[in-house]
C-alpha cells in the first residue's frame, strides 16, 4: 500500500527528524509535518510541509484526519528524569492529550500508527504467571509495573492505558498498529544540558555530553542494567515496511528493536569512551563514576534491569531484521555531537577536541 499523504506528529524530534525523510524518500508521497520545534528536521524537500501546532489542538487533529490517509503519532516526554519530576505533564503528553486524535482517527477510519514505548514492559520480562522470560513478547509477557509512589512509572503507565483506548477502538473498526520501541539511538538524539535544552537526556546524550566536557561518565547505581540498543536506521525501515504492509500490521502491537546488541550501560558507556578517544585524537582518557539512582534521579525513581525485545512478530510481518551492531552506529552518531557540540563547547578553534578524525 502507498499511502497519499502521511501526517508524521512530532515530526521535530529525534525520531520524527529520521522518520520523516524516511518516508518521503520510500514512497515519494507528501508529508505533513507537525511540532512545535522544527530545528532538527534537516530535511527540505517540498513535499514535506511544516505545520506547527499542538497535537491537542482541535483544528490540527480536524486538518491531519480530514486529510491523510495515514497518522503516525510519535510526541511524548520520553525522558526518565522528567517521569517522577512533571508526572502531570508526561501523563498528558502520552494520554490526554492524544486521546481527541484517537477518537477522531476511529471516528474516519483513518489509519493510526501510534508509537507507545518498551518501558509499558516494566521492571523485566515476566509471562503472565510471574515466570521470567527471556525476551519482551507483545503477547505473552505481563506488564510489571512498580508502585504508584514510585513515579518513574506514570509514563509507562499512561502509554498502557493509551494502548488500552487504542485497541478498543480497534475491536470497533479503528485501522490501527502500535509501536513499542526498544533503546533506539542516533545522531541528533535529545540534547546537551546549558546547551540546547535543560535537565536530564537519556543515557546516549548523558554520556556524549560527559565526555565532550572531560567529566565523568556517570553510571546510575554502577551501570548493571541492562539495554538493548537499535539504530534509529533499523527503526526507519521497520517502520517504512509497517507503512506499506497495512493489513498484515492491522490491529497488532509490535515490538521494534535489536536483541543482538542487549549489553549493560557500563558496557555503552565504555565501547562509547573508547569511540570518541578513536574519533577525537588528544581526549583525555574517559572516567567513570557511579551515582546512586535517588541522587541522579531524585525520588520515585525504578529502574528496569533489562529489557531485551522479542522481535519474532516484527519478522513475520514485515520481512524485517535489525542489522547494525553497536560498533555499526557509534563512529556516526559520535561524529554528529562532536560536529554539533564540541563548537559550542570549546569555542570553534581547531585544537584535539575539536577534529573529528
Ligand atoms: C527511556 C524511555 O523511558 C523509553 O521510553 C525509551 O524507549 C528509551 O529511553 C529509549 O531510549 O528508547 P531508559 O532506557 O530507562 O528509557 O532511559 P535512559 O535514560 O536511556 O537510561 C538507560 C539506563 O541508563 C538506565 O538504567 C539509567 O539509569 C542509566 N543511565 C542514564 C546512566 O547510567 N547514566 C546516565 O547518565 C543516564
Amino acid at each position: 500500500m502507498k499511502p497519499d499523504r502521511i501526517a508524521v506528529l512530532g515530526a521535530g524530534g529525534f525520531l520524527g527528524s529520521h522518520l520523516v525523510p524516511g518516508l518521503v524518500e520510500r514512497f515519494g508521497c507528501a508529508i505533513d509535518a507537525v511540532d512545535v520545534d522544527f530545528d532538527k528536521l534537516e530535511c527540505s524537500d517540498r513535499r514535506v510541509r511544516r505545520i506547527s501546532a499542538r497535537v491537542e489542538e482541535p483544528a490540527l487533529v480536524e486538518e491531519v484526519t480530514r486529510g491523510s490517509s495515514v497518522v503516525l503519532s510519535l510526541t511524548a516526554l520520553c525522558n526518565p528524569a522528567l517521569y517522577s519530576r512533571v508526572p502531570l505533564d508526561v501523563i498528558d503528553a502520552s494520554f490526554t492529550h492524544l486521546l481527541p486524535l484517537v477518537r477522531r482517527c476511529a471516528e474516519r477510519r483513518v489509519r493510526l500508527i501510534h508509537f507507545s514505548t518498551a518501558e509499558v514492559y516494566g521492571r523485566r520480562a515476566l509471562d503472565t504467571d510471574g515466570a521470567p522470560m527471556a525476551e519482551m513478547n507483545e503477547d505473552t509477557s505481563a506488564l510489571v509495573l512498580g508502585p504508584i509512589a514510585k513515579q518513574r512509572w506514570s509514563y509507562a503507565c499512561a502509554k498502557q492505558l493509551l494502548e488500552r483506548v487504542i485497541w478498543a477502538h480497534g475491536e470497533a473498526g479503528l485501522p490501527f498498529t502500535i509501536i513499542r520501541p526498544f533503546n533506539t539511538i542516533g545522531a541528533r538524539m535529545d540534547y546537551l544540558p546549558g546547551i540546547d535544552g535543560e535537565g536530564t537526556p537519556r543515557v546516549l546524550a548523558c554520556f556524549m555530553g560527559q565526555l565532550l566536557r572531560g567529566e565523568p561518565l556517570q553510571l546510575v547505581d554502577g551501570g548493571e542494567q541492562r539495554r538493548a540498543f537499535m539504530a534509529v536506521e533499523d527503526l526507519v525501515d521497520a517502520l517504512c515496511r509497517v507503512v506499506e504492509r497495512g493489513s498484515a500490521c492491522d490491529r497488532q502491537i509490535i515490538n521494534l528493536g535489536n536483541p543482538q546488541n542487549d549489553m549493560t550501560i557500563a558496557e555503552l558507556g565504555r565501547a562509547l569512551a573508547a569511540e570518541f578517544s578513536r574519533r577525537v585524537p588528544g581526549a583525555p582518557p574517559a572516567r567513570f563514576e557511579s551515582v546512586p539512582a535517588e541522587r541522579f534521579y531524585g525520588p520515585g525513581y525504578e529502574d528496569s534491569s533489562q529489557r531485551v525485545p522479542d522481535v519474532e512478530k516484527a519478522r513475520r510481518l514485515l520481512g524485517w531484521k535489525p542489522l547494525q551492531s553497536l560498533s555499526d552506529m557509534l563512529p556516526p552518531i559520535v561524529d554528529d555531537y562532536v560536529k554539533r557540540y564540541s563548537p559550542r563547547i570549546h569555542g570553534p578553534a581547531p585544537g584535539p577536541q575539536t577534529s573529528v578524525a
